[in-house]
């Protein structure tokens, strides 16, 4: 009983010691011993491949339709794939009262309704305050089942008990395996812990939920550590302040990713928000200068969001560049373009680009709207609200061609706008749509040309 279980590992050089050292013997570097459970090889020396697990031609494995389970949150069935791939272990991060449980407890409900055995693990709350919660979401199935439990060999037999088809533990953070001397949320405990579950889900078909607070670098791991040992990763994000939460793949095995579901956090939970460019859109500034709206891919989903700039007269000697929603460095690379090949002046000017609605950003088919609102913010002079802008720029400030711009323009047509400005390279190989006017550009002055008047 007394054999050590455990010891701890450099993660650099891969030394190894019973205690935890801070400064590893072999490699001299600081703070890198991590605890790891130590497997007794000896007994498993003679492996034998078990008759389920031979290699097989890849022409012969037969490829039964994949049967996914339905959640029947489309939002959320879009951000997976499809739906739950059963024995997947899917990563759900996000920050602390972002509404993990909530999402999780009302995915629950509603694949408790179609028949489907679920179990919630919760490592936070008690049953009592799930029941709470419950009450308020109005949840309530016999086929879901409830309790609160920290120690991962108790939830294991638990789960092998009770067998059901989806598992959720909620958190990760809060789960201990008591042969490791660490401290739950340590990275050793976080990392075990989704091993043996990973283990679980595998051998046993069963689809499983882990929730991961995201954390401020420190005292307990986050959920980075896990993405690659996981099926999927989804990142759950959203401004505290407001009421839309968006769920993000970033990584997955079972379907796309980069996909995005919405939600907006109301009075009794989580609702779908099915159209969420009207939603992005429903709070423009028509006749202000400094905005531009852009028809984003997200995902599979063209997205309609605004994009707002505001320049004004620096009091810095370095003047101010910041940015939300969109990459800080791609704004200096634009900005660095607009006064190389327009001639604009932005070197005395304060900049401000935020993506209104608090979503995120990342590809380059935005370029475009980032530097109209830029210039019209500088110009201190409108767009037309009827515009839209798509299009990547390149260093010498030509407009470069996009992905998917045929679904970019649908949903702008479907929106109600009037005009988009593509890059010229995309004005082929499509059929464009009757009553919406298409412009194509090859660089970004002639793209200004259009928006705002050659006035500079
Ligand atoms: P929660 O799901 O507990 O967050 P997490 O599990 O990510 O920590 O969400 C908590 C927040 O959500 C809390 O601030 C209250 C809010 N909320 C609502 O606005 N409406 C609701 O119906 C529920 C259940 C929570
Ligand atoms: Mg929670």
């Amino acid at each position: 009983m007394a054999r050590v279980k455990s010891s701890f590992v450099c993660q650099e050089c891969g030394y190894e010691s019973p205690k935890w050292l801070g400064k590893c013997p072999s490699c001299q570097s600081w703070n890198s011993m991590v605890e790891e459970m130590k497997n007794d090889y000896s007994k498993t020396n003679h492996l034998s491949i078990s008759s389920s697990n031979k290699p097989q031609p890849i022409s012969r494995i037969n490829m039964e339709e994949e049967l996914r389970i339905n959640t029947n949150i489309h939002e959320l069935n879009r951000v997976l794939g499809g739906g739950i791939v059963p024995g997947s272990l899917i990563l759900v991060g996000g920050d602390p009262g972002i509404g993990k449980s909530t999402l999780l407890l009302q995915t629950s409900q509603s694949i408790a309704k179609q028949g489907h055995s679920i179990l919630y693990v919760s490592g936070e709350e008690s049953v009592k305050q799930i029941k709470l919660r419950s009450t308020r979401l109005n949840i309530h199935s016999d086929q879901l089942y409830v309790i609160t439990e920290n120690q991962l060999e108790q939830i294991e037999s638990v789960i092998l008990e009770l067998k059901p088809e989806v598992v959720i533990i909620d958190s990760i953070q809060t789960i201990y395996h008591s042969q490791i001397a660490s401290a739950p949320g340590s990275v050793a405990q976080v990392r075990e812990s989704t091993a043996h579950l990973m283990r679980l889900a595998k051998s046993n078909g069963i689809a499983i939920f882990i929730v991961g607070h995201v954390t401020k670098q420190g005292e307990i791991a986050g959920p980075r550590l896990l993405e690659h040992m996981v099926d999927t990763v989804l990142y759950f994000e959203g401004e505290r302040h407001h009421t839309y939460r968006v769920l993000r793949s970033v990584k997955n095995r079972f379907g796309s990713t980069n996909e995005i579901g919405i939600f907006e956090m109301k009075e009794n939970g989580l609702v779908e928000v099915e159209n969420p460019s009207e939603l992005f859109l429903s709070q423009r500034p028509i006749g202000i200068a400094g905005s531009a709206v852009v028809s984003s891919m997200e995902g599979t989903r063209p997205v309609l969001v605004e994009i707002q700039a505001l320049l004004s007269s620096t009091s810095f000697v370095t003047p101010r560049r910041m940015a939300t929603g969109v990459d800080q460095q791609r704004v200096a690379l634009i900005m660095a373009v607009l006064e190389k090949r327009i001639g604009m002046f932005l070197q005395n000017q304060d900049a401000y680009v935020n993506v209104a609605g608090g979503v995120k950003l990342a590809e380059p088919a935005i370029d475009l709207a980032i530097a109209i609102s830029i210039a019209s913010s500088f110009r201190d002079q409108a767009t037309n609200p009827y515009d839209v802008f798509i299009g990547e720029i390149g260093l010498t400030g030509e407009v470069r061609g996009v992905s998917r711009i045929e679904q970019r323009v649908k949903e702008a047509k479907k929106l109600g706008f009037k005009r988009v400005i593509i890059p010229a390279k995309n004005l082929k190989g499509w059929n464009l749509p009757a009553e919406i006017e298409i412009i194509g550009v090859n660089t970004v002055a002639e793209a200004l040309e259009i928006a705002l008047g050659g006035n500079m």
